[in-house]
C-alpha cells in the first residue's frame, strides 16, 4: 500500500533522513517511532506529498509521490504536527471547507460531515469556534478532517501529542478503530504508544530507519538471552552452583542478599524456558523457592538500546546489540 525506497532529505548541509525503506501493508497500523529530530515529520510530510524528498521514492496505492502527487493526495488523510485549523471557523463549518476543497460531493457534503463527526466524536461541538475548543478536541477536529475524503491511507503526525491521559486513551481507541478500514501511519516518540496502538514498528534515530518489526518481537529479539530472576532461601554459593548446572542456563548472578534469602540473575539461552527446572533444582535441593520470574527487556529499555548514541564519536554505543532490518536494505 505504501513503499518508501531509499528515501533521502536534505535540509541544505542537514542530512533529516537518510535512505530510509520501508513498507505498509493495506489494513494495518505502523507505528512510525523515533527521538525528537529524527526525522518523522519530514517523512510524513513527503509521504503526503507536502514536501519533495532529495532522492528516494513513495508510492502510495501504486502511484509515484513525485509523478503523480494529486492521484496520491486524492488518497491520503493527514493530520500534521500543527494542524491548520482556523480559530474562527465553526467544527461544520470547517469540516465542510475541507470538504469542498478536497473534492466531495456537495450532495454527500452533509452526509460525509455527519459521519466523521461521530467517528471522531465532534458531533457534541459541531458548532462550536474551533478556536474556542480545548487540545483535545481540536485534535479530534483534526482527525475528523483527515477523514472527510474517506481516504485509503492516514498520516497521522503525532496524534496524542499535549492531550491528557483520558483524550490519550479516547484517541488512541479511535485510530485502532481505523484499522483494516484504512491503512494508517502514526507517528510518536513515546513507547506505549506503539505498543498499545500499532500491529508494526519501525524505528528512526538520526534519519536512519534502526529496527523495524512487531512490538513484542524487537523486544525478543533485542533480548539476546532471556533472564530469570530467582529468589530462594539456603546458601548462596550452593544455590548459584546448582543453577548454573541446569541445562541453558549460561551465567547465574547474585543480585541481592539478606540474610539467608538470596535473588540470583540466572541468564538462559535464547528461547529456552528453564523455569521448571530451575524451580525443580531450588526444591529438589531442600531450598525454599520464593519467587521465579522472567525479567525481559521493557520496549523502554528497547528504545533507549536502539537510540543511545555516544555522541562525541557519532556513532552507537557499543553495547548496542546489532538488529536486523527487515525492511531496510544495507547502507551504500
Ligand atoms: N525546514 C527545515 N529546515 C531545516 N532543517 C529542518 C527543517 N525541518 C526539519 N529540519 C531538521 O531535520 C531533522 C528532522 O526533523 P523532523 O521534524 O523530521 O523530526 P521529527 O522526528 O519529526 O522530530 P519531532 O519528534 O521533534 O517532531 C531535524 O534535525 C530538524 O532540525
Ligand atoms: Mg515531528
Amino acid at each position: 500500500m505504501i513503499e518508501v525506497e531509499n528515501l533521502t532529505k536534505r535540509y541544505g548541509p542537514t542530512l533529516a533522513v537518510s535512505n530510509i525503506s520501508f513498507n505498509v501493508q493495506e489494513g494495518e497500523i505502523l507505528g512510525f517511532l523515533g527521538p525528537n529530530g529524527a526525522g518523522k515529520t519530514t517523512t510524513m510530510r513527503i509521504i503526503t506529498g507536502f514536501l519533495s524528498a532529495s532522492s528516494g521514492r513513495v508510492r502510495v496505492s501504486g502511484f509515484d509521490v513525485a509523478e503523480q502527487p494529486l492521484e496520491v493526495k486524492k488518497r491520503i488523510g493527514y493530520l500534521p504536527e500543527n494542524p491548520p485549523v482556523y480559530p474562527d471557523m465553526t467544527v461544520n463549518e470547517y469540516l465542510a471547507f475541507v470538504g469542498r476543497i478536497k473534492g466531495v460531493p456537495r450532495s454527500d457534503l452533509k452526509k460525509r460531515i455527519g459521519e466523521v463527526s461521530e467517528k471522531c466524536a465532534v458531533a457534541n461541538v459541531a458548532n462550536r469556534q474551533i478556536g474556542k475548543l480545548s487540545k483535545g478536541y481540536r485534535q479530534r477536529v483534526g482527525l475528523a478532517q483527515a477523514l472527510m475524503v474517506n481516504p485509503d491511507v492516514l498520516i497521522l503526525d503525532e496524534p496524542t501529542a499535549g492531550l491528557d491521559p483520558k483524550q490519550i486513551i479516547e484517541t488512541r481507541e479511535l485510530i485502532k478503530g481505523l484499522a483494516g478500514h484504512h491503512t494508517v501511519i502514526l507517528s510518536t516518540h513515546i513507547l506505549p504508544e506503539v505498543s498499545r496502538t500499532c500491529q508494526r514498528v519501525v524505528v528512526i534515530n538520526q534519519g536512519k530507519v534502526v529496527a523495524v518489526g512487531a512490538p513484542d518481537e524487537l523486544t525478543a529479539r533485542l533480548q539476546g538471552y532471556g533472564t530469570v530472576l530467582v529468589s530462594a532461601e539456603g546458601p548462596a554459593p550452593e544455590i548459584i552452583g546448582k543453577l548454573q548446572s541446569v541445562p541453558g542456563v549460561n551465567l547465574v548472578e547474585p543480585r541481592e542478599a539478606a540474610e539467608s534469602r538470596v535473588t540470583l540473575e540466572v541468564h538462559v539461552e535464547k528461547e529456552r524456558d528453564v523455569r521448571a527446572e530451575l524451580a525443580r533444582a531450588v526444591v529438589e535441593s531442600g531450598w525454599k523457592l520464593f519467587e521465579l520470574k522472567t525479567s525481559g527487556m521493557s520496549l523502554e529499555d528497547i528504545f533507549l538500546k536502539l537510540t543511545t548514541h555516544d555522541l562525541s564519536e557519532g556513532k552507537p554505543a557499543p553495547e548496542n546489540p546489532p538488529v536486523q532490518q527487515d525492511a531496510a536494505p544495507a547502507e551504500n
